[in-house]
């Protein structure tokens, strides 16, 4: 969501926002990750359309962001929690989008002033959804192909590098679903998934990569880890990440191993 209604968000909604900012700051690698809020009442004299480039964001309420140390697969941290907020906020009826190259980090950091070593790897406005999109909000979806996403076959494997189908691994299939259906920079879509016996191996197609300061591709691996861990954790169906690259890249010398989520049958 790029534009939104000039209506205030209610300071309940602002109150549980802030809450959930603070209850969880190390993603599945351990890098901790601090988040903020930029609201806009409490700053009447900033004008909040320059913390975005391009005339982009319309009439945002204010903006979450946030900060990381640079590190190992801090960025994949920062993907995985941040998505944790954003969705929350979107469960609280307001509207979001990622923003990781269209803002200007420096107005960023002059609010939520950085420690040293950080860096801001994106963040979003969010505010009341306006009813209509802009021309330009519009634009940009087209743009990138938002609403298109790569089917199954293009996005998740079995171990003998055969393409999965809908319904070949039920225990998985909604799971999948959601990283299949997950928002990534410039709508890129770089996950790939291998099931393997009780292990699913995300990995990064690094042909997706593209250069820029902020690698956001690992971003984006971080925001479907999340997506896949919260739809089978409300299912019921346990597990946790590890760190464990299998022998093989599975016939793709391209893809870059990044973790694996270990099925846990009941009891376990
Ligand atoms: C890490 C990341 C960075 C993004 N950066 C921008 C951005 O700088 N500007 C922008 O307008 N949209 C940005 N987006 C939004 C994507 O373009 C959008 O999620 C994608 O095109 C899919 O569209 P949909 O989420 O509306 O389906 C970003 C998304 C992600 C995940």
């Amino acid at each position: 969501m790029r534009t939104f209604s000039t209506e205030s968000v209610p300071q309940e909604t602002l109150e549980e926002l802030r809450r959930v900012l603070v209850c969880e700051d190390q993603g599945p690698f351990g890098n901790r990750c601090r988040f903020g809020l930029i609201d806009s009442s409490l700053h009447p004299q900033l004008d909040l359309g320059s913390l975005s480039s391009y005339g982009v964001i319309k009439n945002p309420y204010g903006y979450l962001v946030g900060a990381v140390q640079k590190g190992d697969r801090s960025l994949v941290d920062y993907g995985y929690l941040f998505q944790r907020i954003l969705l929350e906020a979107t469960r609280l009826g307001l509207g979001t989008c990622w923003l990781g190259g269209t803002f200007r980090p420096e107005k960023v950091a002059s609010l939520f002033p950085l420690e040293s070593g950080e860096i801001i790897p994106a963040v979003s406005p969010f505010g009341i959804p306006a009813e209509k999109r802009s021309i330009v909000d519009g634009f940009l979806r087209w743009g990138a192909s938002s609403k298109l996403r790569k089917p199954w076959g293009q996005l998740f494997y079995d171990a003998s590098g055969h393409s999965l189908k809908e319904g070949d691994i039920p225990l998985v299939q909604d799971g999948l679903e959601a990283v299949r259906l997950a928002p990534s920079a410039m709508n890129r879509q770089p996950w790939r998934v291998v099931i393997e016996g009780q292990k699913a191996h995300f990995f990064l197609d690094t042909k997706e990569d593209r250069k820029s300061p902020v690698r956001f591709t690992e971003l984006d691996l971080g925001i479907a880890m999340y997506h896949f861990e919260a739809v089978l954790r409300e299912e019921g169906t346990k597990g946790k990440w590890e760190f464990d690259p299998p022998r093989t890249s599975y016939g793709h010398p391209e893809w870059e191993y990044i973790a694996s989520w270990l099925l846990r049958g009941e009891g376990e």
